[in-house]
């Protein structure tokens, strides 16, 4: 595996592999890499001849009481992890390289899917993630860019992005990863401490329990959303949104839709725990 900083050096390597006929598949990440980043990195493996990976802890997707700067940063573990799963290039660039003229001025904005769920709660947030993958993906040039959907709506809002720009990439979403007890694995995790990561695979509960409900035929999601939201505050979490959505178009479902998704948001502390699953009705 190579290790390069520069946005030179990735287009040179790319060029190279492109020149020759190769495919070129591409997992975005902040770092402090677990299973989960690591099942991205062996779906674009299994996808592609080459894969490049990138550790970028992008500040302009953090708002300002937000933790950036206590983001953890592990790059020499994440680079021996990323050996293992077999990438080809790293790219960790500085702030500087990413951000060349300082402040932004050009901004990539999806309408409509950031208006709910963690996009009513992190003003800002999806518009720094959609800049930063947009300038990733203009380095790097991949065929295929893997995302997770334990981050449904980020996936959701990178899809549409994807396609109304016409970048000529396919978009894979990748299944949850989650530890044996349930909770998705997360780089916030390592923030629990003993009785919050404990109670933390609640949300996942929660979630299996309230899919249950539906498919057994319950049509009343306000009330549903309600109850299971007063129980994990119960239990000890600040439930930041509890909703069954439409899977689609991410708002409120009502009762004829059919591709649902339920998400979660939660606070065990300072730690903001996020969840979802999805279920189609008929
Ligand atoms: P990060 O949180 O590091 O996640 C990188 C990728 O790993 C995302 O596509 C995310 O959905 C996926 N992922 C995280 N936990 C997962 C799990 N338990 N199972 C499966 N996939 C999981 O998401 C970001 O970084 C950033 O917003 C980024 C897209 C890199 C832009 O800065």
């Amino acid at each position: 595996m190579q290790t390069v900083h520069t946005v030179s050096q990735v287009r040179e390597y790319v060029r190279g592999w492109h020149q020759k006929g190769l495919s070129v598949g591409f997992v975005p990440t902040m770092g402090n890499l677990h299973d989960g980043h690591i099942s991205l990195i062996k779906e674009a493996r299994a996808r592609c001849d080459v894969v490049v990976v990138s550790i970028f802890v992008n500040p302009t997707q953090f708002g300002p009481n937000e933790d950036f700067d206590r983001y953890p940063r592990t790059l020499d573990a994440d680079a021996a992890a990323l050996v293992d799963a077999g990438t080809d290039l790293l790219f960790a660039p500085s702030v500087d390289e990413m951000y060349p003229l300082g402040q932004n001025q050009t901004w990539v904005d999806v309408d409509g899917l950031g208006d709910h769920l963690c996009g009513a709660s992190r003003e800002g947030h999806f518009r720094g993630v959609t800049t930063v993958v947009s300038k990733l993906f203009n380095i790097v040039q991949p065929d295929v860019a893997v995302f997770g959907e334990k981050d449904f709506q980020q996936l959701a809002i990178l899809r549409r992005m994807s396609e109304e720009l016409l970048f000529p990439i396919k978009i894979v979403g990748a299944s949850t990863s989650r530890e044996s007890d349930g909770l998705a694995r997360s780089s916030r995790n390592g923030f629990l401490d003993e009785s919050e990561r404990t109670l933390a695979p609640q949300l996942y509960q929660a979630l299996q329990q309230l899919k249950a409900d539906i498919e057994a035929g319950e049509q009343d999601y306000q009330g549903l959303q309600s109850r299971y939201r007063d129980s994990l505050e119960q239990a000890g979490f600040q439930v930041d949104y509890l909703t069954v959505a439409n899977a689609r178009s991410l708002a409120p479902a009502s009762a004829d839709d059919t591709d649902l998704v339920v998400a979660v948001a939660a606070k065990l502390g300072n730690t903001r725990l996020i969840d979802n699953v999805s279920l189609a009705v008929v």
